[in-house]
């Protein structure tokens, strides 16, 4: 992203990887080192991505997939421009739960929608703007749906989709991951929370020391 002073954290993975719990690791790592953590998410992390997320995620019924795309592209779009972008000209680090990514890994799991369009619409939506590091918490789909299943709380519409869709979605995630090996940190995220955290901020210092 040009222009900016920031740095830009983005954390991706399935639903049940353990995002929030690393997010709450790596924002209170942070905190403690002295930087300023925005912390923010997608859909629904502005004003009007409230309603959007509203939409998306408790909808009862079908959504048309291209509505679906452009209601998180318009999601995104408004986050970008009214909290990402201003917290990175101010200096702040962007913690952030899901960016595009989720998009290419989601939507085009749903096999109606091509990945590069998906991806382009988002890229459209944003400006272009890409993250400095994408961490993806990677794991089998069974034992994501098993700690979801033992965290009693009611499934979103993603989450209620079948296994099939979700072994798609984290193939998709994998392949971003190969295809720009310089933004992204894959991590086993079946591992222990300790050591999984302790791999995230090694690659988050890195980055912190080269900003400077
Ligand atoms: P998330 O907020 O991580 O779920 P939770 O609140 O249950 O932790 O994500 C909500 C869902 O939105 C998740 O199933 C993935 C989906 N999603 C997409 O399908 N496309 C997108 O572009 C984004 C950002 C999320």
């Amino acid at each position: 992203m040009s222009a900016q002073r920031g740095t830009w954290i983005t954390l991706e993975g399935g639903d049940g990887s353990g995002k929030t719990t690393q997010a709450d690791l790596l924002e209170s790592w942070l905190t403690d080192a002295g930087h300023v953590v925005l912390r923010t998410r997608e859909p629904g992390g502005s004003d009007v991505g409230r309603l959007i997320r509203d939409i998306v995620l408790h909808h009862r019924g079908d959504i048309a997939p291209r509505a679906e795309a452009l209601l998180y592209a318009a999601d995104r779009a408004h986050h970008v421009a009214t909290v990402v972008r201003p917290a990175l000209e101010r200096g702040e680090v962007v913690l952030q739960d899901r960016y595009l990514d989720s998009s290419v890994a989601y939507q085009g799991a749903g096999r109606v929608l091509d990945a590069t369009e998906i991806r382009d619409l988002s890229l459209w939506a944003a400006e272009g703007a890409l993250p400095d590091l994408t961490v993806l918490l990677d794991l089998d789909p069974e034992t994501a749906r098993a700690r979801l299943d033992s965290a009693d709380k009611p499934f979103d519409r993603l989450e209620a989709e079948k296994g099939e869709f979700h072994r798609r979605v984290r193939e998709a995630f994998l392949a971003l991951a190969a295809a720009e090996p310089d933004r992204f940190l894959v991590i086993d995220a079946a591992g222990d929370h300790d050591v999984i955290a302790t791999g995230i901020r090694r690659r988050v210092a890195d980055l912190l020391a080269g900003d400077r």
